[in-house]
């Protein structure tokens, strides 16, 4: 952003903003620039709940790319959220990033209130099933109570907006397929009006707040819509996921961890197919709604992690290393382990007109290109430390 903008901010008088300066040390050099952290007033922008985290900064970055208006980035910064996604943007006049937790309901209101947003895309939670078999504590604070903060909130701003804000606004919740339980082999995938079935304590927790969603949407006329998608890959996912860990652990020559046989099957979606289809909910769903995400493209674990392992292979690296597969380990099963997931997607496609861009083959190989790219995101994330170069650049608590 010019030092124009930043003069009419202060103009405005807004007494919390507070300017900072950062600058970012990466593998294509080092950019320094002005970003803020605070409130400005911004022309109906939307706001993103959690979105330094994997899917939600993929969709600010393309949100910004493909329509016009700003965007609130509301996120606690959590292990999972990280700034250091969304570095090329922190100055773009039409971004703000405010620091804060869902739960916190009266930081939630003031933020509704000044930000004054046209929609409210929803994607804060702690979305690692891993993390809640280990400790579902946060899981049932941010996904539920968080969720219903977010809900209740919604709804008094919502009932205080004038006519056509009213009209306009929308509260969309992301939520996820494992709400829907485990499939057995040859079943149908599952399609909006599958039953609710939910194994493990993330999936329960997400299947609350999608309960919550629907009840603030019939019994208050909320306009609420919910996407439940497939799992997904691409550039930033926190390397403790399938197929970002498989990646770089294979570049390091580490083991390859397969959970029990391998041969739990999931749905796979490349990243930005999963934000094209948000926004296809967001503008033209209808109110009230649920809406499937998926990418046909049902893959064993296994074959994930020989996919990974081939394209390694191919690209030639340490000859030590080769054939990458032999770093796969079989290890104990996750507990409750759900077998398999597969989505009916085809109400979006047919109401929405919505459809994968990314085949398996190609997603993949952006997605291996990227990680092999950013190097040091990876070490950064890994070592945790993102964590400090967030306390320097941003003054926020590591
Ligand atoms: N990753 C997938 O494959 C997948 C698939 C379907 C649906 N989803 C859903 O999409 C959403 C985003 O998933 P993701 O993989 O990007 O998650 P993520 O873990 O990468 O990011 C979550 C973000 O939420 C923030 N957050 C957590 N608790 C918060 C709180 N209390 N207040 C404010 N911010 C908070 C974190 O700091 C982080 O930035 C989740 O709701 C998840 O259930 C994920």
């Amino acid at each position: 952003m010019g030092g124009k903008g930043f003069d009419w901010l202060r103009q405005t008088g807004t007494e919390t903003l507070r300017p900072f300066l950062f600058t970012i040390k990466g593998t294509c050099g080092t950019r320094s620039g002005r970003g803020w952290k605070g409130f400005y007033p911004m022309d109906n922008p939307i706001l993103v709940t959690g979105g330094a985290g994997f899917i939600g900064s993929n969709f600010i970055l393309q949100w910004l790319r493909q329509e016009t208006g700003g965007v609130i980035n509301f996120d606690k910064l959590t292990y999972a959220g990280n700034l250091r996604n969304l570095a090329s943007i922190a100055t773009d006049a039409r971004y703000q990033f405010v620091h804060g937790d869902i739960v916190d309901r009266d930081f939630v209101r003031e933020v509704l209130q000044r930000h004054q947003p046209s929609a409210i895309v929803h994607f804060a939670a702690e979305s690692h099933v891993d993390r809640s078999i280990h400790c579902a504590d946060d899981f049932i604070r941010t996904n539920i109570e968080g969720t219903f903060v977010m809900l209740e909130e919604a709804r008094a701003y919502w009932a205080n907006l004038a006519a056509a804000g009213r009209e306009r606004f929308r509260f969309l919740h992301v939520s996820t397929d494992e709400v829907y339980g485990s499939l057995g082999p040859g079943e149908p995938g599952f399609c909006e009006t599958t039953a609710y079935a939910p194994n493990s304590p993330y999936a329960a927790s997400k299947a609350a707040s999608d309960h919550l969603v629907r009840a603030y949407h019939h019994t208050h006329g909320l306009p609420t819509l919910t996407t439940n998608c497939s799992n997904n890959y691409g550039p930033y996912q926190f390397p403790e996921k399938l197929i970002p860990l498989t990646i770089v652990n294979a570049r390091r020559g580490k083991p390859l961890p397969v959970y029990g046989d391998g041969l739990n099957v999931r749905d796979w979606l490349y990243v930005e197919d999963h934000c094209e289809a948000i926004r296809a909910v967001l503008s033209r769903g209808k109110v009230g709604e649920t809406y499937n995400i998926g990418g046909d493209t049902e893959k064993t674990n296994l074959e994930i992690v020989e996919t990974v392992c081939s394209a390694m292979d191919e690209l030639k690296g340490d000859a030590q290393l080769f054939p990458h597969k032999k770093l796969v380990i079989f290890v104990k099963d996750r507990s409750g382990h759900d077998r398999r997931y597969a989505m009916d997607a085809s109400k979006i496609k047919r109401e929405l007109g919505w459809a994968p861009r990314e085949t398996f083959e190609s997603g993949m190989r952006k997605t291996i290109s990227w990680f092999l790219e950013n190097d040091e995101w990876v070490r950064e994330v890994t070592s945790g430390q993102y964590r400090e170069w967030m306390s320097t650049h941003y003054a926020l608590e590591p």
